[in-house]
């Protein structure tokens, strides 16, 4: 009681400091409430202003006093955000920035701007009254990126998007995001890297070094387990917590371990009982202890249910914010339901980023990033994430000699990405038809003159405008889609006459707030995109003439009902705002394709793990989803039960080829506590070209059931001329090689034999090496967290 007595006392003292030095520069305080509430002081307080310098942000030694100087009520309103000041505040400074922070000036707290998000900064491109515009740049969804298997491009976005993010004014990225590519239909999965969480986390840890090198921050999210969109505020979210540490959480300990982020935001969904943002376990336990994680935590938008609990758990901050949630704090510490220590952890947790954020360092923004520099680092990364997924006799590279038809709407109306806060705003989209004709194809006009009149007449119909998001401007902008143009026979067999190559574009669209569905159109194909492939094939076909396809997709869709029809497949993903151009680089063999699938394409969608309880239960409004394949997702799952995919995981094809020799453990036979694995890697063909070199590893069976493989390292050659050889080297220690011991709350290795696989692919194994583990060790102990409460059965072997 004493002490709180004395500390409630001095920052009285420091009020009356900061009164005089605001009358000074001319503010109006008022002095007189700030006095009655302890008159019989003032004489004492008085005498010493001129003795007490008022608390101020300056360093990392200033914080814990800066938090000793601010009122409880500075206190509620500093862990709760200001609410979207970018969309309702006016005027503001960045538009469209979606949050904001409580600043307090007296203590040198300034207000801080986040915005999103994971395919580059989304703000608002333009302001009233203004003609200077604030458009950024569009880069390639995080699936594409993470199919380049290269951290250094991973890289190079970062730190391109983190340029515009501070030059445009803001201090933290809502990005990278994450989550598990736990089953294709999650509508978000666009957002996401991979099935793999060693990809995930090896490229999100490159972003957010990317990001970070210009000194702002990057947040990591949703943390964890947010796989669907279907009822996503609300679902509860049952897994093991063998699957948690190995699956769901790893690429987040591998980001948070590599990358320090600024930030991790908690998700929307309960995990195994409780909201994320209100689980202790999480945010505490796991992050902090187990991890180390020193950054802050901030909910996702909306998110949770109670903000005394969130505070309680290691939820430092509440976004967007509302001034009630304060109250409800403020309230809980004077009722004794929350100790102001918890706040004032979180806080320190906060203050502890401020004090690196360029608006705490009085940064000039010049809202004027190299745009055209980003737009250059946006192409390559597109191209260089590219997969080649067919090429039967070699109809790819096209020659620019030959002349291209292009079919379907999506030549025209190309995705650059993935709609909701995963949207950017920007400048243009480079469509597929002007990327090929401005890289010098020469293209079947009058076909393209069809589609083009097509699409305009459509979108000129009320029903297909397109118009401003219903969430706002802001979120770009809402384009219903249209039919796909219907071919006549005649249309496509002079076609099929006047051109050397047909080239079909098909194109999807997904985004934050809905999972996407296994009807036709969506996961399916349409009728009329079946009828196009099949009639344009056969056409071409009969002028023993080559069919390629374009997938301008988020995720995967049904392949296995068309794919024997073409020659070619080149997936080039949602490619940002350069699409055109990449796709063009790609397909005249500027750039040779090297990119590989972070994500199973099934055969049929009732092939995925989780097919049964995606999206939970009950079906109509589900509440609770059991991830019952548990630790079995993705490849894991095929590999395992020998469920053959359409495209596996880690798959993709190049112009050249190669070959792989001398793979290698460098340690020997027994395993000691690491291991090198080597492997050369030769360009056996005729063009230059990258390969990606994959480190799968089985493991024995033992008080643990493994996976089939599961990928252990992966690296990527520089780009090879033919002939041209690389030795491509990996380090593996135990923790690398460890499963999680549920019982033990444990990493452990299992003795036994162990089989390093070297492949192009989860399925095209180049070379083996084997290695013994004597004895059973324990790699790491952690903390028992996060058991679930729902009994329930793991798919096992
Ligand atoms: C999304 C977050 C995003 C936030 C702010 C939420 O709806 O889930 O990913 O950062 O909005 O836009």
């Amino acid at each position: 009681m004493l002490k709180r007595l004395k500390k409630k006392k001095k920052s009285k003292l420091l009020a009356i400091t900061l009164t005089s030095s605001l009358l000074l520069s001319g503010l109006t305080f008022d002095i007189a409430s700030a006095q009655s509430q302890d008159p019989s002081t003032v004489q004492q307080k008085q005498t010493s202003i001129v003795q007490t310098t008022a608390p101020y942000l300056t360093d990392a030694a200033s914080i814990d006093s800066v938090i000793q100087a601010m009122t409880l009520d500075e206190k509620a309103k500093f862990v709760v955000g200001v609410g979207m000041p970018g969309f309702t505040r006016g005027p503001f400074e960045v538009t469209g920035a979606v949050g904001g922070t409580y600043g307090i000036p007296r203590l040198g707290i300034p207000e801080l701007r986040f915005a999103d998000g994971p395919a580059g900064l989304r703000i608002r491109p333009t302001r009233p009254g203004q003609t200077q515009t604030y458009y950024a740049t569009a880069f390639p969804i995080a699936s594409a990126l993470a199919s380049t298997w290269d951290p250094a491009t991973a890289e190079a976005v970062g730190k391109a998007q983190g340029n515009e993010v501070k030059e445009y004014g803001v201090d933290l990225l809502l990005a990278p995001a994450l989550n598990i590519h736990r089953n294709p239909l999650n509508g978000r999965n666009f957002e996401y890297y991979s099935e793999d969480p060693l990809i995930s986390g090896k490229i999100a840890a490159a972003m957010v070094n990317g990001v970070q090198s210009n000194g702002v921050g990057a947040t990591i999210k949703h943390f964890v387990a947010n796989n669907q969109e279907t009822n996503r505020n609300s679902i509860d979210t049952v897994v093991s917590e063998r699957a948690l540490r190995e699956i769901y959480l790893k690429g987040f300990e591998i980001a948070v371990k590599e990358s320090h982020p600024w930030s991790v935001m908690s998700s929307y969904n309960k995990l195994n009982g409780t909201y994320t943002s209100q689980n202790a376990d999480l945010l505490t336990t796991v992050l902090r202890k187990d991890w180390g994680y020193t950054g802050f935590v901030m909910t996702d938008w909306f998110g949770g249910d109670n903000p005394v609990e969130q505070m309680k758990a290691g939820n430092d901050m509440i976004m967007p914010g509302a001034s009630y949630q304060s109250d409800i704090i403020k309230a809980a510490v004077e009722g004794g339901n929350l100790d102001e220590k918890v706040l004032d952890r979180n806080i320190k947790n906060i203050l502890q980023i401020v004090i690196q954020t360029p608006e705490f360092k009085k940064y000039q923004n010049s809202d004027k990033p190299d745009l055209a520099a980003h737009a250059q680092t946006a192409r390559k990364a597109a191209a260089e994430g590219m997969v080649l997924l067919k090429n039967d006799n070699m109809p790819l590279p096209i020659s620019k000699d030959q002349k291209v038809t292009l079919f379907g709407n999506t030549q025209i109306e190309t995705v650059k990405g993935g709609t909701g806060s995963g949207d950017v705003n920007a400048a243009y989209t480079t469509s597929i038809a002007d990327g090929l004709k401005s890289a010098g194809y020469e293209l079947n006009q009058s076909e393209f003159q069809e589609y083009k009149t097509y699409i305009d007449t459509l979108r000129s119909q009320e029903q297909y405008k397109i118009k401003p998001s219903p969430w706002g401007e802001d979120f770009g902008k809402s384009i219903p889609a249209i039919p796909e143009k219907p071919l006549a026979d005649n249309e496509i067999a002079a076609a099929s006459k006047e051109s050397d190559i047909g080239v079909i574009v098909i194109g999807r669209n997904s985004g934050e707030g809905a999972d996407r569905q296994v009807v036709k159109g969506d996961y399916l194909l349409s009728d009329a995109e079946q009828d196009m492939i099949s009639k344009v094939s056969a056409e071409y076909h009969n002028q023993g003439k080559k069919v390629a396809v374009i997938l301008n997709i988020g995720g995967p869709i049904d392949v296995s009902s068309w794919r024997d029809k073409v020659d070619s497949i080149l997936l080039a993903w949602q490619p940002g705002q350069e699409a055109g151009y990449a796709v063009a680089d790609v397909i005249s063999g500027k750039v040779n394709p090297s990119g590989k699938l972070p994500t199973t394409f099934p055969v049929k969608y009732s092939d995925v793990a989780s097919a049964d309880s995606f999206p939970g239960t009950p079906a109509e409004n589900p509440t609770q989803v059991i991830y019952n394949e548990d630790i079995y997702v993705g490849y894991r799952y095929n590999t395992t039960f020998n469920v053959k995919p359409a495209y596996e995981f880690g798959y993709g094809l190049s112009y050249t080829s190669f070959n792989f020799s001398h793979v290698n453990i460098s340690e020997g036979k027994k395993f000691k506590d690491k291991l090198k694995v080597s492997a050369m890697v030769e360009n056996t063909g005729k063009l230059s070209g990258r390969e990606v070199v994959q480190v799968y590893v089985s493991a024995p069976d033992g008080k643990l059931e493994k996976p089939a493989v599961e990928l252990k390292a992966f690296g990527k050659t520089k780009e090879l001329r033919p002939h041209q050889r690389e030795l491509l080297q990996f380090d593996l220690n135990a923790k690398d090689l460890a499963s999680f011991d549920e019982e033990e709350n444990a990493w452990i290795l299992e003795k036994g034999t162990y089989t390093v696989k070297v492949g192009a692919s989860s399925e095209d194994i180049k070379g083996t090496a084997t290695f013994t583990v004597d004895h059973d060790m324990v790699v790491e102990k952690v903390n028992e967290a996060l058991t679930p409460i729902v009994d329930f059965e793991p798919l096992t072997k």
